[in-house]
């Protein structure tokens, strides 16, 4: 058990519940920055049978001056920002809110930390995202980046002011570089969890068919469960750095769908309907990261299989359409 403290930005999110749930296991106080809704976020903690574990602390990525409170209140030894906009398809229609939070955000933490503890461990959620129009077969931490969001722009704003205050400030920053994962906690905009919960009504009756756009793109998907592991490693290294955390396999959004699909005993081509409307101005084709300094700096590798993962995720849904 370790007595330390911890602050988590977008702790109502996918990897804040299961960052969180981490860090209880392991003794920590934590701490997460909850932003001002008129609606309940808390669902993901509940399912994880954490809400009240969690000392929830008000403000926003984007008011400095509440993330210097939250710095003061955590008095935390650790700080890892999730908090974003993190879908890549609202990132087009919300270009300025996007970078505000998901570029300008990541700074003000970074800054809160610098003034109120620059000793603090700082981890930043960054993405392969970053990668988009991809310039090696399989992105690692010295691939060049080239992103093709206006999500994937402001990411990459946050990504090099993390190695910034690590160079300027000898700050303990980290960036993890996470290529997609999923979970029976993921939103259900993405298309793993879309996919799912289609499955589910479908099983039940409830749905008849499912709207998809681009079937081809190909993702390196992962257990958002093992990711967050990852990102704790990092945290406790010597020193910060970057660090690419995947699979190293990747699969269209055609067979992952046929793997939700199979799952129930039902066959993809019965339901699917490919709908325009999901297509993206400028898309990332494929994705697949080489995770060899994770596994090898950092000892970390991924436990979960796409078909355990898909099969956890149909499950989840089936029980909460049942
Ligand atoms: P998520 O489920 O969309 O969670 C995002 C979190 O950010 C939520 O808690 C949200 O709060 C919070 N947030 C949004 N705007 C905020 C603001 N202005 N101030 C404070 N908090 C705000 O995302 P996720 O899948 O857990 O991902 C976690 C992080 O990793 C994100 O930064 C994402 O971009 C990055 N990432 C994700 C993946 C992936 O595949 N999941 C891969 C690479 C990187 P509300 O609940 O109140 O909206
Ligand atoms: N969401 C969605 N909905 N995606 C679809 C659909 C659909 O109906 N049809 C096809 N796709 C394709 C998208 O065009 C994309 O190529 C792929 O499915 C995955 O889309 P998402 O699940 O929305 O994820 P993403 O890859 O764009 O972004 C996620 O992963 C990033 C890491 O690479 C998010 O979690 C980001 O926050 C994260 O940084």
């Amino acid at each position: 058990m370790t007595g330390k403290s911890a602050l988590i930005t977008g702790v109502t999110g996918q990897d804040g519940a299961y960052l969180s749930q981490l860090l209880l296991g392991k003794g920590y106080r934590v701490h997460g920055l909850l932003a001002r809704r008129s609606t309940d976020t808390l669902w993901r903690l509940r399912e994880l049978g954490i809400e009240r574990d969690v000392n929830l602390i008000d403000g926003d990525l984007n008011d400095l001056s509440s993330l210097i409170r939250a710095m003061e209140v955590s008095r935390a030894d650790e700080v890892y920002n999730l908090g974003a906009q993190s879908f890549v398809g609202t990132s087009w229609q919300q270009p300025i809110v996007t970078a505000q939070i998901d570029g300008v955000g990541a700074l003000n933490v970074l800054e809160a930390v610098r003034i109120v503890n620059a000793k603090a461990h700082f981890y930043q959620a960054s993405t392969s995202e970053m990668f988009g129009l991809i310039q090696a077969e399989k992105q690692s931490e010295t691939t060049p980046f080239y992103p093709r969001s206006p999500y994937g722009v402001a990411k990459l704003m946050a990504h090099w002011a993390t190695v910034n205050y690590r160079e300027s400030f000898g700050m303990h920053a980290s960036s993890g570089i996470l290529f997609n994962h999923e979970s029976p906690l993921r939103g259900i905009e993405f298309v793993t969890r879309k996919v799912t919960d289609a499955v589910a009504r479908i099983k039940r009756g409830k749905q008849s068919e499912l709207r998809l756009g681009n079937i081809d793109a190909k993702r390196d998907w992962g257990f958002a469960g093992d990711y967050v592991e990852a990102m704790w490693l990092m945290t406790q290294q010597q020193v910060g750095g970057d660090f690419v955390v995947a699979t190293g396999t990747t699969t269209t959004v055609r067979r992952m769908c046929e793997i939700a699909f199979e799952h129930v005993g039902l066959k993809v081509e019965d339901y699917l309907v490919i709908d325009p409307e999901f297509y993206r101005p400028a898309e990332v084709d494929v994705l697949l990261g080489d995770p060899a300094k994770a596994n090898t700096v950092l000892g970390w590798t991924p436990k979960t299989s796409l078909e355990q993962l898909i099969g956890m995720m149909v499950d989840a849904d089936l029980r909460r359409q049942s």
